[in-house]
C-alpha cells in the first residue's frame, strides 16, 4: 500500500514520518474502495450512467467485429487451409481465458480505466502505468490502423457503385505511395462527432452499426453456403499444426476489443452486474460468427484460391451469386462495420485516459467533463485529432503489429491481477468469479506469453521503443503528479 517499503521508524524519534522510498512509490496501490468511490467523477462534472446490458454488449461487439473478419481472414486462410476454422477457435480460447479474468475484475472494480485500474489496485502504480501505456497501443494506435482499413473498403465500395476511387495521393500516407490518407482522417472525425454528443448517443449509433454488421455476416453465410462443396475440406490441415498456430496468431487481432465494455464502467447503469455479462456475451457471439463465416468461406472457395486477400468475403459473394451487386453490398456493410470499430475503440481510449488523468498520471484536461453532454470533450478532441493524424500521415505497418503485442501484454497483466485480488481481497463481493482460479488465469497468462513469443523481432523492437518512451513520460510527469504522491496524501 502507500507506505509499503517505507524505512522503519526509530521509536525514540518524534520527527515527521520519512517519505517512502522510490521502490515503495513505484509500488503504491490505489485501494479498490477509492477507485470505486471516485467512479464517474471528472474535472468539473461527472460521466453519466446511461448504458444497459444491451448497449454494453454492443460496445464490445462493435469494437471486436471488423477488420479481422472482413480483411484478416483472407490473409489467414493461406496459412492454415480449411483449418482456419480451428485457428479461430484457438485464438478465441486465448481471448476466452483473459475474458474470464476481465469479467471478474470488471464486476469487482467497475471503473473506466479497465486493466489499467485493475493493475493499479493490485500491482502498483508503475505496472499500472505500463498497462495503461499498452492500452494506448491496443486502443489509440489500433483506431488509426483500423481507420486505414476503412479507407480501403471505402475505395472498394466507390469502385463498385460509381466506378471511381480516391486517388492514392489522397488515400495513402507518405511512404505508402501517397501524401495523406484522407478517408482514415474522415472516419475518425465522424466517430469524434458522435462521441462529443455523449455516450448514450454514441452507443445508439453503434448499436445500429453492429446490427448491420451482424446481418451482413449472416447474409454472407446464407448466400455462401449455397456454394458449399464438402470436397474443399478433404485436406483439412494442409500445412500442419504449425500453419494453424501461425494463422491463430494472425487472427488474434480479430478478437481485440471484447474488453471495450470494461472501459464503460462509469457509464453503465448497473456496472457490477452487466459488465461481466457483456464481456462474455460478446465473446460468445463473436466467436460463433467467426467460426461460421470461416467455415462457409472455405467451403465455398478452395483455400488455395484465397489470393486476393483484402476483400475475400465480397469476392466469394460475387463468385457464388455471379452478380457484382452482392459483393458491393458486402463492401458497404464492411464500411459500416469498420466504422463502428473506430467509434467504440476511440470511446475506450478516451475513457482510459479519463481514468489515468483523474489519478494524476496524465494531464488534467483528459478528465474534464462537459456539463451538457456528460462527455469528456477536450479529451475526445485531443485523442481523435491524434489518432486521425496518425492514421492519415504515418505508414502504420509495424505499428499495427504492435497493437497485438500491447494488447497481449495488458491481457497477461489482467490474468495476474485477478489472482492477486483473490489473495489481497478474498472476501470482496464478486458478481462473477473465474472458475478454477488460479488455473484458468494461469492458462490465460501462458497463452498470452506464447502468442507474444510468436510475434516478429521488429514488433518486439517497436514495443521496446514504445515502452521506453512511456517510462520516460512516467518519470518526467506522472511519478510526481500522481494523486498518490506523498505531497497529496
Ligand atoms: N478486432 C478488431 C477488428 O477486427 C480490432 O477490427
Amino acid at each position: 500500500m502507500l507506505d509499503q517499503g517505507a524505512p522503519p521508524q526509530d521509536p525514540g524519534q518524534t520527527a515527521a514520518p520519512a517519505s517512502p522510498g522510490i521502490g515503495a512509490r513505484l509500488m503504491r496501490r490505489k485501494p479498490v474502495e477509492r477507485l470505486v468511490a471516485e467512479g464517474g467523477q471528472g474535472e468539473g462534472g461527472s460521466l453519466r450512467r446511461t448504458l444497459g446490458l444491451w448497449q454494453l454488449t454492443m460496445i464490445s461487439i462493435g469494437a471486436t467485429l471488423g477488420t479481422g473478419i472482413f480483411v484478416v481472414l483472407g490473409e489467414a486462410v493461406p496459412k492454415a487451409g480449411p483449418a482456419v476454422t480451428l485457428a479461430f477457435v484457438i485464438a478465441g480460447l486465448t481471448a476466452l481465458f483473459s475474458a474470464l479474468s476481465y469479467a471478474e475484475l470488471a464486476g469487482s472494480i467497475p471503473v473506466s480505466g479497465s486493466s489499467y485500474s485493475y493493475a493499479y489496485a493490485t500491482m502498483g502504480e508503475l505496472i499500472a502505468w505500463i498497462c495503461g501505456w499498452c492500452l494506448v497501443l491496443e486502443y489509440g494506435v489500433s483506431v488509426a490502423a483500423v481507420a486505414v482499413g476503412w479507407g480501403e473498403y471505402l475505395n472498394e465500395l466507390l469502385d463498385g457503385t460509381i466506378g471511381v476511387t480516391i486517388p492514392a495521393a489522397l488515400s495513402a500516407p507518405p511512404g505508402d505511395g501517397g501524401m495523406f490518407n484522407l478517408p482514415a482522417l474522415i472516419v475518425v472525425l465522424l466517430a469524434m462527432a458522435f462521441l462529443l454528443g455523449g455516450a448514450r448517443e454514441s452507443a445508439r449509433a453503434n448499436t445500429v452499426m453492429v446490427i448491420v454488421k451482424i446481418a451482413a455476416l449472416v447474409m454472407f453465410c446464407a448466400i455462401g453456403v449455397q456454394g458449399f462443396r464438402s470436397g474443399n475440406y478433404e485436406n483439412f490441415m494442409p500445412l500442419g499444426m504449425a500453419g494453424v498456430s501461425a494463422a491463430g496468431a494472425t487472427l488474434f487481432f480479430s478478437y481485440i476489443g471484447f474488453d471495450a465494455a470494461s472501459t464503460a464502467g462509469e457509464e453503465a447503469k448497473n456496472a457490477q452486474r452487466d459488465l461481466p455479462r457483456a464481456i462474455m456475451l460478446s465473446l460468445v457471439v463473436v466467436t460463433a460468427l467467426y467460426v461460421l463465416v470461416a467455415a462457409v468461406a472455405v467451403g465455398a472457395k478452395p483455400w488455395q484460391n484465397f489470393t486476393d486477400s483484402e476483400a475475400a468475403l465480397a469476392q466469394i459473394m460475387r463468385e457464388v451469386t455471379g452478380q457484382t451487386f452482392w459483393g458491393t453490398l458486402l463492401a458497404f456493410c464492411a464500411v459500416i462495420a469498420i466504422a463502428s470499430v473506430v467509434l467504440t475503440v476511440l470511446y475506450g481510449q478516451t475513457r482510459i485516459l479519463f481514468a489515468m488523468s483523474r489519478d494524476g498520471l496524465v494531464p488534467k484536461v483528459f478528465a474534464k467533463v462537459h456539463p451538457k453532454t456528460g462527455a469528456p470533450r477536450a479529451n475526445t478532441l485531443i485523442v481523435s485529432l491524434f489518432c486521425g493524424v496518425l492514421a492519415a500521415a504515418i505508414p502504420l505497418g509495424h505499428l499495427a503489429d504492435a497493437t497485438s503485442i500491447g494488447t497481449l501484454f495488458a491481457f497477461a497483466l489482467v490474468n495476474v491481477a485477478v489472482v492477486v485480488l483473490r489473495r489481497t481481497k478474498p472476501d470482496m463481493p464478486r458478481t462473477f468469479r473465474v472458475p478454477l482460479s488460479p488455473v484458468l488465469p494461469a492458462l490465460g497468462f501462458a497463452f498470452c506469453v506464447w502468442m507474444m513469443g510468436s510475434l516478429s523481432t521488429v514488433t518486439w523492437v517497436v514495443f521496446g521503443v514504445w515502452m521506453a518512451a512511456g517510462l520516460v513520460f512516467y518519470f518526467v510527469y506522472g511519478f510526481r503528479r500522481s494523486r498518490l504522491a506523498p505531497s497529496e496524501k
